[in-house]
C-alpha cells in the first residue's frame, strides 16, 4: 500500500473549492501541488497564493513540488503559505544542502526531486539530510504524459540504498502513474503516488484514488 498523492495540476480551477472538498472526502492522503516557473520547466502554473487558499480547504498534508530556479528566495512564502513538505529541484539546487538546511529550520519536511536523467547516486550525499526524494517519472512542466518504463530501477536502487543505509527516506513517484501502471511502482518501492490526470479525469475520482491505495 503507497500513500496517494493527487496533483491539483489537472484539477478544474474554476471549481477548485469542489476539488478540493472532493479530496478531502476521498482516501488521499496528500495533496501534491506543482510550482512552475517557466525557467526550470517550460510551463507556469501557481504559486503561494493559490497554495494559500488551497491551505484553507484541508488538513490533509500539502506536499509543495518546486520545479522553479532559486527556491531558497521563496521557501517563508511557501511555509507561510501552509506547505507541509517542499521538494526542491537537485539539478536547480548549486547549492542543496543550504536549501535542505533552510526547508528544515522553517519546520517544514524536505524533499529532493530529481528529473528522469538524473541518476539515484547523486543523492548519496544529501540522503541522510532529507525526508522524501520525488523519482519523476515524467519530465517536469506537464500533466498527462507517459510514465517512462526505467524508472521502476531508479526506484528499485534508490529502495536499496535507502534499506542499506537504515534511513527512513519516503520514495514518491511523479508523473504518468495509471491504474496500470501502479502495482508494478509500488511493488518496486515507492512509498507516494502522485497522480494527476489519472485521478481528476476519472469518471469517479473517489473511487479511482480508493483503487490506487488498495493496490
Ligand atoms: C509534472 C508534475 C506532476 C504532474 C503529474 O511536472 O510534477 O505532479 O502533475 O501529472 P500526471 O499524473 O497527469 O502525469
Ligand atoms: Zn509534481
Amino acid at each position: 500500500m503507497a500513500l496517494i498523492a493527487p496533483s491539483l495540476l489537472a484539477a478544474d480551477f474554476i471549481k477548485l473549492n469542489d476539488e478540493c472538498a472532493m479530496l478531502n472526502k476521498s482516501e488521499a492522503d496528500w495533496f501534491h501541488l506543482d510550482v512552475m516557473d517557466g525557467r526550470f520547466v517550460p510551463n507556469i502554473s501557481y504559486g503561494p497564493m493559490i497554495i494559500d487558499f488551497i491551505r484553507k480547504t484541508t488538513k490533509k498534508v500539502c506536499d509543495v513540488h518546486l520545479m522553479i530556479l532559486d527556491p531558497g528566495n521563496y521557501a517563508e512564502q511557501f511555509k507561510n503559505a501552509g506547505a507541509d513538505n517542499l521538494s526542491v529541484h537537485i539539478e536547480a539546487c548549486p547549492h542543496l544542502h543550504r536549501n535542505i538546511q533552510q526547508i528544515k529550520s522553517l519546520g517544514m519536511k524536505a524533499g529532493v526531486a530529481i528529473n528522469p536523467h538524473t541518476p539515484v547516486s547523486s543523492l548519496s550525499d544529501i540522503l541522510h539530510d532529507i525526508d522524501q526524494v520525488c523519482i519523476m517519472s515524467v519530465n517536469p512542466g506537464f500533466g498527462g504524459q507517459q510514465f517512462i518504463p526505467f524508472t521502476l530501477q531508479k526506484i528499485k536502487q534508490l529502495r536499496k540504498m535507502i534499506a542499506e543505509r537504515g534511513l527512513n527516506v519516503l520514495i514518491e513517484i511523479d508523473g504518468g502513474v495509471t491504474l496500470d501502471n501502479a502495482s508494478s511502482i509500488v511493488a518496486a518501492g515507492a512509498d507516494v503516488l502522485v497522480a494527476g490526470n489519472t485521478v481528476f479525469k476519472s469518471s469517479d475520482p473517489i473511487a479511482t484514488i480508493a483503487q490506487l491505495r488498495a493496490l
